[in-house]
């Protein structure tokens, strides 16, 4: 029988989807955009999307106080502008490039504080799933594979200890060998974005049930991408189209 696109599951009608969720520092964004470059696939970092918002909120000047009570309408007027260009998923505000601003330690303190504003969650949620719409795309996050993409064709849950998560971090940011004690501090605030990540009432971060374990805190970052090409490679749906 001939099979019309109208019989056809909607997950078969668009290019691959592979979710990439975890905790902070689990190694999520550059593993999902290395996976991404190896296939030709688009990569999504959506931890970008939170803090675009939350660097918007800051340079609005919005009041901190207020944030849980905003109202998705009250986002649009943020400036900000959110475009799928080749590999990379960009972030405009105000017609120029989001980079380093994402990063500062501003918008790193408050980010799970913005993250656990249903206005937010609600905002970007349409968002993320129009960049899904024709696969071929590689998402990170928290919530990837448990509410923005439950139908991915692949879900990876990675994790890694709490002080090797914190070394990723400092080497990422400063690009040196970081001391014990920066370890340590960079640890403890880890632990609490965690936390806050974890016990948040609205798409908490949690492994999904049908999710790939990957532990990468003893293999090397090699390792983890092929891993994870190997096992999309074994889906037996995407055979021929990767
Ligand atoms: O991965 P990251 O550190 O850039 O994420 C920034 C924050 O955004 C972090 O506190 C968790 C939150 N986040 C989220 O709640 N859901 C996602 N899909 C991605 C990130």
């Amino acid at each position: 029988m001939a099979i019309k696109a109208s019989n056809v599951p909607a997950a078969l009608t668009r290019g691959p989807l592979i979710t990439l969720d975890g905790p902070a520092g689990s190694g999520k964004s550059s593993t999902a955009q290395e996976v991404a470059r190896r296939l030709g696939f688009r990569h999504l970092d959506s931890g970008a999307l939170y803090r675009a918002l939350t660097f918007a909120l800051l340079e609005e000047g919005v009041a901190e106080h207020t944030w849980g009570a905003l109202e998705p309408f009250e986002l649009d007027p943020l400036g900000l502008r959110v475009e799928a260009e080749d590999a990379a998923v960009n972030i405009y505000r105000n017609g120029v490039l989001l980079t380093s601003e994402l990063r500062g330690p501003g918008v790193t303190e408050r980010v799970a504080m913005v993250a656990g504003v249903p206005a937010v969650r609600e905002w970007l949620l349409e968002v993320q799933r129009s960049l899904g719409a024709e696969g071929n795309l590689v998402a990170d996050g928290r919530d990837m594979g448990t509410v923005v993409f439950p139908k991915a064709d692949l879900k990876v849950f990675l994790i890694a200890g709490l002080e090797e998560r914190a070394r990723r971090r400092l080497i990422q940011d400063f690009a040196r060998e970081p001391t014990m004690e920066d370890i340590k501090e960079m640890a403890e605030r880890i632990e609490q974005r965690d936390q806050a990540d974890q016990t948040r009432d609205h798409s908490p971060l949690k492994r999904p049930e049908d999710a790939v374990d990957l532990d990468t805190t003893a293999i090397t970052f090699d390792d983890q991408v092929s891993f994870i090409l190997r096992r999309i490679k074994d889906l037996t749906r995407l055979q021929g189209e990767i």
